[in-house]
C-alpha cells in the first residue's frame, strides 16, 4: 500500500466532489451529468492503474493524471475541446499543494492537457503517461454503461431505438479499424469493449427483426 498516493488521491476526490456540490448542472441519469462524470472518472483511474501496470508507467502519476484528466468539465460543459488544457492550468496548483515534484507535475500536466486532441499548450515531450491517460479513457468512452445510457437517450421509439443501434455499429466498426490507441495493453481492452458492444447491438437488432406475429 502506497499510503502518501492514496491520500492524494482521496484529496484529488474531494476536490472533485467539492466541485460537483458547487454546480447547479443536474445530478441526472445522462452521459452528459458530473455524476456520470465522476462515475466516468473512476473507471478512467482503474483503466490507467491496470494500464500502467502492464506498460510500465508510474501508477500513481497515471492514476493522478486520470482522476484529473476532465477536471474542467466539473466546472462547466463549454470548454469543449479545450477542457484538457484549461484542465491542466486548474490541476498545477492543487498538485504543488500535494507535494508532488516539478517533472511530477509537468508529466501530469501534460497527460491532461492532450488527452483530448494530442495537443499541449506546452512543450514536453510524449510520454508513457500521456499514452495511457489517453488509452484510459478512450476505453471508458466505450463502456457498456455509457452506451445504455446512451441508448436510452436518444430512444424515444423501438423504431429509433434500433436506427440508433445501426449507426452505432458501424461507428464501433470504423473505430475498431482505426487503430486508435497508443499502448498494446490499451488496444486489447479497447477492442474487447467494442466488440462486446458490437455484439450486443447485433443482439439487439436481431430480435427486432423477430419482433412480429409468427405465421407456421
Ligand atoms: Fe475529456
Ligand atoms: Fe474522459
Amino acid at each position: 500500500m502506497n499510503e502518501i498516493a492514496n491520500q492524494r488521491f482521496q484529496k484529488i476526490s474531494e476536490f472533485i466532489q467539492e466541485k460537483i456540490a458547487k454546480n447547479s448542472l443536474p445530478l441526472a441519469k445522462s452521459s452528459n451529468s458530473l455524476l456520470y462524470r465522476w462515475q466516468h472518472t473512476l473507471r478512467v483511474a482503474q483503466y490507467g492503474k491496470q494500464l500502467a501496470e502492464a506498460e510500465g508507467g508510474n501508477p500513481e502519476l497515471c492514476v493522478t493524471a486520470c482522476l484529473l484528466h476532465d477536471l474542467a468539465k466539473f466546472e462547466t460543459r463549454d470548454y469543449g475541446v479545450e477542457h484538457g488544457r484549461i484542465g491542466a492550468r486548474m490541476a498545477r496548483p492543487l498538485l504543488s499543494q500535494l507535494g508532488y515534484s516539478y517533472t511530477e507535475i509537468e508529466n501530469i500536466c501534460f497527460s491532461i492537457a492532450v488527452h483530448v486532441d494530442d495537443k499541449a499548450d506546452f512543450e514536453h515531450p510524449i510520454t508513457i503517461e500521456s499514452q495511457i491517460v489517453n488509452d484510459a479513457d478512450n476505453i471508458d468512452r466505450f463502456s457498456n454503461y455509457r452506451i445504455v445510457l446512451n441508448l436510452a437517450e436518444n430512444s424515444s421509439t423501438y423504431e429509433n431505438l434500433i436506427r440508433n443501434a445501426e449507426g452505432r455499429i458501424l461507428r464501433f466498426k470504423n473505430y475498431r479499424g482505426q487503430n486508435i490507441m497508443s499502448t498494446a495493453s490499451g488496444t486489447l481492452l479497447f477492442n474487447k469493449q467494442i466488440d462486446l458492444q458490437i455484439v450486443l447491438l447485433e443482439r439487439l437488432i436481431a430480435e427486432a427483426k423477430i419482433t412480429f406475429l409468427p405465421e407456421i
